[in-house]
């Protein structure tokens, strides 16, 4: 928001600014403190979660606020220009949660928008448009979604995000790599402003750098977001406790890891539920969208044991295959069995972060998979596959992230041997950055799909998938951007494909 523009709202609104006075002293601030914009996420049918974060300097270590804790308004409407005001309340933020706000709105009508926005002193923040979901026992006519994942700020720009802000979309799943932990680099498209990340600070400076960008800032603001993470919210490739680093300590690494995901809970729209208790945060949960579809976000990074063979591309040995590996942890996979028998859902989503495809891409002699993907814990890939197959799970459809390229997968319990039934279906989406342009090549897909017959599309450029969902069929639309080392991106529709409910699979629409 331009600085005019900003001024103008708080001249248009002097009765909320009375109304924050409160017990706490009123803030003044120089600069905008709702620099890093507004969210809203984890919906059910009655609440939702509203969320900013006041930084007024976003790149100086406590964000531009004084040490004291901060009285915030908010208010929910059920109108653009807040004739109706549905709900109002105020909140503390506080520096220990560096001066975050997430307020749990209650007592909402199901399957409605809203209009949200806070104030703080006398400044007041851009608005949000955020909706409930259907009730669950209803059955809505249509959900339309996009999922995300992987924006590596310093290799292009979000434009990515700017036509996803022009969808008439429900949700967002974020699939995680939200940030990227590495130090900045000279000569990338932007650059880090931190170097490596290790303490709390290091993480809110980069989440802030990342939320500074306008693109991203109007994505949140538009629909409610479900978000979980991957591995760079903490290091690349790190399994549980164990970091990357050979020899790390592992008591160090669960205080970065602590480090991390607190700054993560203070810039996610998240409920109360998942704020960290030292180096652990609950963030697998489930939501219904009415009895379309059942809504099952996982964590495949909290809990997993350690990559097998080094972590790097392998055969599926002994190693990958041992019923030991989990990807999930005992507890997730257990909730995750329960959830999927319990579900009423028509489609049931599986929105997780790695790639459950048993994809090889050697192309010649012995094949090898990678490790840090399902393949690595293919025992619990494979048992997943079957227990779906043998409980006749309504149409599993996997969403996943982490990859830099766009993949649709048919899922068997092995996907080595296609005389086996289909039994979900996967849809891979690219990275919004990460990988820098990237490219078209339809060799590559061939090429893929002769090696692995799972594989029905690939691609390699930037963007994001937008899903269509009725009780009949799903649709996924895979929009791509032409370059994003410049601003001036253009989006366009790469591909389409769909499932019909009742038949695993997916067939170009
Ligand atoms: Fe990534």
């Amino acid at each position: 928001m331009n600085r005019r523009l900003f001024l103008a709202t708080i001249a248009a609104l002097p009765t909320l600014a009375e109304r924050a006075s409160g017990a706490l002293p009123l803030p003044r601030f120089q600069e905008n403190p709702f620099a890093l914009g507004v969210a809203s996420g984890d919906p059910d049918d009655t609440s939702v979660v509203l969320w900013t974060k006041l930084a007024p300097r976003p790149l100086d270590p406590d964000g531009g606020m004084p040490p004291a804790a901060v009285e915030v308004t908010w208010e929910l409407a059920e109108d653009e220009g807040f004739t109706k005001v549905f709900k109002s309340g105020k909140a503390t933020a506080s520096r220990l949660l560096g001066h975050s706000v997430h307020v749990e709105v209650e007592g909402l009508a199901p399957d409605r928008w809203y209009w949200y926005r806070f104030q703080a002193g006398q400044a007041i923040s851009p608005v949000g448009r955020t909706r409930t979901l259907p009730s669950p026992n209803s059955s809505p006519e249509r959900l339309r979604f996009a999922f995300v994942s992987c924006q590596h700020y310093e290799t292009g720009y979000f434009t990515a995000y700017a036509a996803l802000a022009k969808d008439k979309l429900d949700l967002v799943f974020h699939l995680g790599d939200y940030i990227y932990e590495g130090a900045g680099r000279d000569g990338q498209v932007r650059k880090h402003a931190n170097p490596k990340l290790y303490t709390l600070t290091d993480y809110r400076i980069r989440y802030a750098q990342y939320r500074s960008d306008p693109l991203l800032q109007a994505a949140h603001a538009r629909c409610p977001w479900f978000v979980t993470w991957d591995d760079h919210e903490v290091e690349n490739n790190y399994a549980g406790d164990i970091s990357e680093r050979k020899g790390a300590d592992v008591a160090e690494f669960l205080i970065q890891r602590a480090n991390a995901y607190q700054a993560y809970y203070e810039m996610m729209p998240l409920r109360r539920r998942s704020i960290p208790r030292g180096p652990d945060m609950q963030l697998y949960r489930k939501a219904s969208f009415g009895t379309l579809a059942e809504l099952l976000i996982l964590d495949t990074r909290q809990y997993r044991s350690d990559q097998p063979n080094g972590d790097t591309a392998s055969p599926l040995n002994e190693a990958a295959l041992s019923p030991k590996q989990s990807l999930m942890g005992i507890r997730q996979r257990e909730w995750l069995q329960s959830a999927l028998k319990a579900s009423p859902g028509t489609w049931n989503i599986l929105a997780q972060q790695v790639m459950m495809g048993m994809v090889s891409r050697t192309t010649s002699g012995e094949k090898k998979y990678s490790m840090d993907q399902w393949p690595g814990y293919a025992h619990e890939r494979m048992a997943l596959a079957q227990f779906m197959g043998d409980n006749k799970i309504k149409n599993p459809v996997v969403l996943t992230g982490d990859i830099h390229t766009n993949w649709v997968n048919n899922l068997r319990v092995d996907d080595r041997k296609p005389e086996l039934p289909i039994v979900a279906t996967e849809f891979v989406g690219t990275s919004i950055t990460s990988g820098g342009n990237g490219s078209d090549n339809p060799a590559t897909l061939a090429s893929l799909r002769a090696g692995n017959p799972c594989v029905q599309f690939y691609n390699q450029q930037r963007g994001y998938v937008r899903c269509t969902v009725t009780k009949d069929t799903w649709q996924s639309d895979y929009l791509v951007v032409d370059q994003i080392s410049k601003p001036e991106g253009v989006v366009s529709q790469r591909a389409s494909f769909m499932v019909e409910a009742g038949k695993a699979g997916a067939k170009p629409a």
